[in-house]
């Protein structure tokens, strides 16, 4: 019989994107092991593979990432977060003939650089509000005196970990919020002011060989902290897929936009590898694009890619070797939804969490229920650890929303953090369960 390869996997992200990663790719027959970095303490605990973390490095250590490939023989590696990607992670391991799934940092500058994302969106006709951009305060100012008064989004450049985006009632307050650019260093010294789109927000996913695309499915993001989509933006608290807010109309503009997207890169010399994020919002009846990610939005992952029947190395491989043709991907039918368990104060100020006992993990795991993906937390001393803001994330499938969210509701009702500190949103999928019951 023929010996078939076993893989060694190394996975850049330390969250649950990357915990649901590693759990996909240890089900392949094609995977025998698996290196997270920096990885979290929840994705070595029941696993099917032995999987390692270097929790010690940062998605963006370089030179220690080349090192660890070729120590650890690594086959592939699926660079997953923005960081990474923008530092020129992808390249260096091009350069050192290891295979890895992920846009090159060229590629990446879709996410990178809002301003040049947005102008290669201009060059493309592809739906975009109306923006501008700017190098410096007085410039700003002077636009801002010169146009009639209107809500905007004044949006720092580069990147500032989700929170270079701030919303203006108007031209007075669209100041105020050019002047907290310089906050963001270098991230904000260009940024944009965008016209404020009022509709529904959606996240769409699709893999990318360079040349052709799949989409691969559809999620709705819960940004607000807090129930009723109030408090402050965040990472993401929740979500659902598929959401019913994308309807086949909308599918077909959203193939339109990929594949605009995915040509204009190949024409720009930039052709795009990867997992291409649309966040997308509908206005009316019309798709416009909010914004690029050069990679799977957390926590849309941990619904999406739970979904996939396809052997995910197969998936990946096929993307390097630039022949996606080859793979039909397929998923599953399943409505899911995930709930993040965040530490209270997340994400302005939860300092005081660190280090608190999480109770009733352990009998999460065996959960036929619910599955759990890690980010924040620790495993020490046979105890659960908070160590960050979003903490860990529970997800459940069913045949509609109700179904799937009554389990993942129960579970966590018997989840609690010392001191009253554990915090989740008890409304996601909030828009679909309204449309189901009209
Ligand atoms: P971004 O980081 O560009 O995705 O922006 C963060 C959030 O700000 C998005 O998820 C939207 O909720 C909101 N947003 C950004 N740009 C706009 C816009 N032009 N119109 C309306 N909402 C926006
Ligand atoms: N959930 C939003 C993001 O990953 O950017």
């Amino acid at each position: 019989m023929k010996s078939v390869k076993k893989n060694t996997v190394l996975i850049i992200d330390g969250g649950g994107r990357g915990s649901v990663l590693v759990d996909k790719y240890s089900q392949s027959k094609l995977v025998s092991k698996i290196i997270a970095i920096p990885g979290n303490d929840l994705m070595t605990l029941n696993k099917s593979k032995p999987v390692k973390i270097f929790s010690d490095l940062k998605t963006t250590s370089v030179s220690e990432i080349i090192d660890i490939c070729h120590q650890e023989k690594v086959d592939l590696v699926d660079v997953a977060q923005d960081n990474a990607i923008a530092v020129g992670l992808v390249d260096e391991l091009i350069k050192n003939n290891i295979p890895v799934f992920g846009p090159t940092q060229k590629a990446g500058q879709l996410e990178w650089d809002k301003s040049w994302s947005r102008q290669f969106m201009k060059k493309y006709q592809l739906p975009i509000p109306e923006f501008y951009v700017f190098d410096n305060p007085k410039s700003g100012y002077q636009f801002l005196d010169s146009t009639p008064n209107k809500p905007w989004f004044i949006k720092a450049s580069g990147l500032a970990e989700g929170k270079g985006v701030i919303p203006a009632n108007n031209n007075q307050e669209a100041k105020a919020a050019v002047d907290q650019m310089s906050k963001f260093g270098q991230s904000g010294q260009t940024y944009l002011l965008e016209e404020w789109l009022v509709g529904e927000e959606f996240s769409a996913f699709a893999v990318v060989d360079g040349v052709d695309f799949q989409i691969i499915g559809f999620a709705q993001d819960h940004k607000r902290v807090d129930d009723y989509d109030q408090g402050p933006n965040t990472g993401g608290m929740g979500c659902v897929s598929n959401p019913l807010i994308v309807n086949k109309k909308n599918v077909t503009q959203i193939k339109n936009i990929f594949q605009k997207t995915v040509s204009g890169m190949v024409a720009e010399g930039r052709p795009y590898q990867g997992i291409l994020y649309l966040g997308g919002m509908v206005v009316g009846q019309k798709v416009y694009i909010i914004e690029f990610n050069c990679r799977w939005g957390d926590p849309e992952a941990q619904v999406i890619i739970p979904s996939i029947k396809n052997d995910l190395i197969d998936i990946s491989f096929s993307v390097i070797n630039h022949q996606l043709k080859t793979q039909k991907i397929k998923t599953d039918s399943k409505t899911r939804i995930v709930v993040t368990a965040a530490s209270r104060g997340y994400p302005v100020n939860y300092n005081n969490v660190k280090g608190k006992q999480i109770f009733g993990l352990s009998k999460i795991f065996s959960s036929k229920k619910v599955k759990i993906f890690g980010a924040g937390t620790q495993f020490k001393n046979n105890q659960y650890i908070a160590n960050g803001g979003r903490l860990f994330y529970l997800v459940s499938e069913g045949k509609n929303i109700t179904d799937a969210r009554k389990k993942v509701y129960n579970e966590l009702s018997g989840i609690s953090i010392e001191g009253n500190n554990l915090h989740y949103r008890t409304d996601i999928g909030w828009r679909d369960v309204q449309r189901l019951n009209k």
